[in-house]
């Protein structure tokens, strides 16, 4: 991770925890490794993103019906999906430091110019570019010296942990001793908890490790109560579980998390089509939402990276301060799924077309993103800094959050110039009435204005409306964009339609 992107990561985190966007879970008692609460701005973001997203895939759609399944099901789900059998990291543990880590996540960086290895390192990460650079900032004053002498005589070769060959000495990548790494074992990544007074085998159930399975579990009762037809889907967002070892880069990788899932249900000769269409579709919607960057990007599998069952797959990137990491997933599932939870239940899940007279297991597309994942990738993008105008009109460096104003957290902020001469008065009114028009207004009469407008930057508030002295003589008031610190003087009583047309 070069020093820049370090940077940008630990501005964010701090501006995260001093806004009160994202906090540390139970944080008074040392916190708890996976875990995050999401602030008063953070939560109405995350609501936002949600709301967004439930709109636009379940509430403007015909062909899509929403879904709140319970987080513990019935532990034959998940031996339906395979999850009690096959939801495994391979985990190797350090027998020095007792260091946990995912064999799939090591890399062994050797320098190498020509026979000689000048410096090697195991460092963890899974992506090459980063892991020569993390074994770069491993290397002592010795052998930067070494490295730097050789220059571009010096080739950098990775290999992944799981691919070193045989009774070649690896480190560990946290405390460096050699060959102290266990062999890879597998880690169920589900959380086991007991349902009932007795704690005995027979009462283990587990909590959710993802959405979807709660919709396949329930795709018949939908189809039959709404009496849907084919080609549908089904959304649902909710928690999901899962025991990862080595939770990281922020709220990147949790313990707890959110997902927003589809399961889109069609005719097998019509798969290809909808996944396409679901992996346009998807995309674009970031897109329409601010990752406009080139941070973004589309990834098709290939066909070695396919789970045996996927007819296609793609993933949605996006460039991090700590590297590119996948956003959301695209999948043709084909009949994978309802034919293991038809074989396990040996329930009837098969479709009939009363037009075709033809029976047969729809095929599955899936969207499947995060939304802790969504957010800190528009967290990040918003992340920008400029130079503004203070209260004495130097210029300064402004931190402002270029949050779409879909999902800003507060949608205007309401300012009296001073705390007298009736401007109190008449900012209240204007507050309470955008207020009552559902929009969120936050009303702030202390301190300096520029400290105020500095304030709601932050909280990527896209318009700041201002009382002023003016505003006692002719009823206007100065409404200011963040992202262009224009400002107009509007009518006191056009406050409400002027945002209303700009939100959308
Ligand atoms: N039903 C398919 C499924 O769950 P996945 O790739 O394991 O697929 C889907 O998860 C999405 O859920 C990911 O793209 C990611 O956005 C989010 N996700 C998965 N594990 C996560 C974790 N530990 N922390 C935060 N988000 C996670």
């Amino acid at each position: 991770m070069a020093d820049s992107t370090n940077t940008l990561m630990e501005k964010l985190v701090a501006l995260c925890k001093r806004r009160g966007y994202i906090f540390q879970s139970s944080e008074i008692y040392g916190g708890i490794n996976g875990f995050w609460d999401y602030g008063p701005l953070g939560v109405e973001l995350k609501r936002n993103i949600k709301a967004a997203w439930w709109e636009d895939i379940v509430r403007k759609r015909d062909d899509i019906l929403g879904l709140d399944a319970s987080i513990i099901m019935n532990p034959k789900v998940w031996e339906a999906s395979g999850h009690v059998g096959g939801f495994s990291d391979p985990m190797v543990d350090c027998r020095e430091c007792k260091g946990r880590f995912r064999a799939d996540k090591v890399a062994i960086v050797n320098f190498v110019r020509g026979e000689e290895v000048l410096f090697s390192a195991s460092v963890e990460t899974d992506d090459p570019v980063e892991a020569v650079s993390l074994a770069r900032g491993k290397a002592n004053s010795k052998y930067r010296k070494r490295l730097e002498k050789a220059g571009d005589a010096v080739a950098p070769s990775v290999t992944l942990l799981s691919k070193v060959a045989e009774g070649v000495s690896v480190q560990c990548p946290s405390c460096g001793a050699a060959d102290s790494l266990t062999e890879p074992q597998n880690f169920n990544l589900m959380f086991k908890t007991n349902v009932g007074a007795v704690e005995d085998s027979a009462s283990v159930a587990y909590l959710r490790p993802e959405t979807a399975q709660g919709i396949f579990a329930d795709y018949k009762n939908v189809l039959d109560s709404s009496r849907v037809k084919l080609p549908f889907g089904i959304a649902q967002i909710g928690k999901a579980f899962r025991n990862e070892i080595n939770p990281r880069n922020y709220t990147f990788r949790s313990r707890e998390f959110e997902q927003m899932e589809i399961e889109f249900f069609c005719h097998p000769d019509e798969a290809a089509k909808w996944y396409e269409y679901w992996r346009d579709a998807r995309y674009k919607w970031y897109v329409d939402h601010g990752l406009t960057s080139e941070k973004l990007r589309l990834r098709d599998h290939e066909a070695d990276e396919l789970a045996h069952y996927a007819a296609a797959c793609a993933d949605i990137e996006y460039e991090f301060p700590f590297g590119i990491s996948e956003l959301e997933g695209i999948a043709n599932r084909t009949d994978y799924d309802l034919g293991k939870h038809q074989e396990y239940s040996g329930k009837d899940l098969t479709y009939y077309d009363d037009e075709t007279k033809e029976r047969f297991l729809p095929h599955v597309i899936e969207p499947s993103g995060g939304v802790d994942r969504a957010t800190l990738a528009f967290l990040c993008e918003a992340y920008t800094e400029d130079q503004a105008p203070n209260d004495k009109g130097e210029m300064q460096t402004r931190v402002v959050m270029k949050l779409h104003p879909r999902f800003a957290p507060i949608k205007v902020a309401i300012f009296p110039l001073v705390k007298k001469e009736g401007m109190p008065e008449v900012a209240t009114a204007i507050h309470e009435q955008v207020k009552s028009a559902g929009i969120t207004s936050f009303y702030d009469e202390k301190g300096a204005v520029g400290r105020r407008y500095r304030r709601q930057d932050e909280a990527g508030t896209p318009f700041c409306v201002t009382v002023d002295g003016q505003t006692l003589e002719d009823g206007t008031v100065t409404i200011r964009d963040r992202d262009s610190l224009a400002q107009e003087r509007i009518s006191k009583d056009e406050v409400l339609a002027y945002v209303r047309d700009r939100l959308g």
